[in-house]
């Protein structure tokens, strides 16, 4: 298998699901997966549906998704909910993600806190309505002690920004004395971004047959496994059966991170 898994929708799921989490939690699990949800707007177009009725549907479909990745004992999961380009979007799906969001949390953060599930944000908190970031700050407060899941929603989130503030920060503090630039590493480093003190991503999956990173986690993906849907599965599509394929797939990879297998090589 390359660089580039596909993943499709084949298969009878019901009685499967069984096997294959048994399957999938005998072997070694991605410590973070990452997750690009795209085509909420399709799915809900397919149905003849307001863009934001699939925006909703994605919402049950994360809520599923969350509660796997925590009975999976996976330590973060990493959703993209709204990139710094979405805001190009018409301002009637803006305001109504916005409002989904704080919907969400308002319904959802005391279940998840029982549940043990920290929240998190990645992304410019200070370019957002205040009503959300209010809300944001209030569920990332309520669940900072939190341990056994670890949700990021990066929102209001692009990569490149990310980056160019790290950079920004780094060179104010080499000039302000505080750090030696001879120092810096990719440790150092990787302190300045917003993913400070959380392991890069070891699966990214992006649902509905597109082939893009689309400015999330550039530096952290550096080799991350990447697993792209086919183009039918849409967001709100992506149930148990297909997350635990996903899963499937990436123990079937054989990360090297540049070197070579174990035994390989010997002559
Ligand atoms: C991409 O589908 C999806 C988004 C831009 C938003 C994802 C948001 C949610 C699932 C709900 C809110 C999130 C949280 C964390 C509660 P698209 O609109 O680009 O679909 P399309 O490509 O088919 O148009």
């Amino acid at each position: 298998m390359g660089i580039i898994g596909f993943l499709k929708n084949k298969g009878s799921k019901g009685s499967k699901v069984k096997e294959i989490m048994a399957d999938v939690s005998a072997k070694q699990l991605p410590r973070h997966v990452a997750i690009i949800m795209d085509g909420n707007g399709r799915w809900a177009q397919k149905r003849r549906l307001p863009r934001i009725a699939g925006h909703r549907q994605g919402v049950e479909a994360l809520r599923e998704i969350i509660k796997i990745t925590s009975e999976l004992d996976i330590r973060y999961l990493t959703l993209y909910a709204f990139s710094t380009e979405n805001w190009r979007r018409p301002r009637d799906e803006v305001n109504a993600l916005m409002s989904l969001l704080v919907e969400y949390l308002q319904k959802e953060v005391d279940e998840l806190d029982r549940n043990g599930v920290r929240i998190n944000m990645l992304g410019d908190i200070e370019g957002l309505p205040d009503e959300v970031s209010a809300e944001i700050l209030s569920a990332v407060n309520k669940t900072k002690h939190n341990d056994k899941l670890q949700v990021n929603i990066a929102l209001n989130y692009g990569s490149r920004a990310e980056i160019l503030n790290a950079v920004k920060s780094i060179v104010r503090d080499a000039v302000e004395g505080t750090i030696d630039i001879n120092n810096m590493d990719d440790t150092l480093f990787a302190r300045y971004l917003y993913t400070r003190e959380i392991p890069d991503p070891d699966l990214l999956i992006r649902t509905s047959g597109e082939f893009r990173l689309s400015n999330f986690l550039l530096y952290q993906m550096a080799y991350t496994e990447l697993i792209f849907t086919d183009k039918d599965i849409y967001w709100p599509d992506f149930d148990r059966y297909t997350y635990l394929k996903t899963i499937q797939e990436y123990q079937n990879r054989r990360r090297r991170y540049g070197g070579i297998d174990a035994g390989e090589g010997e002559t």
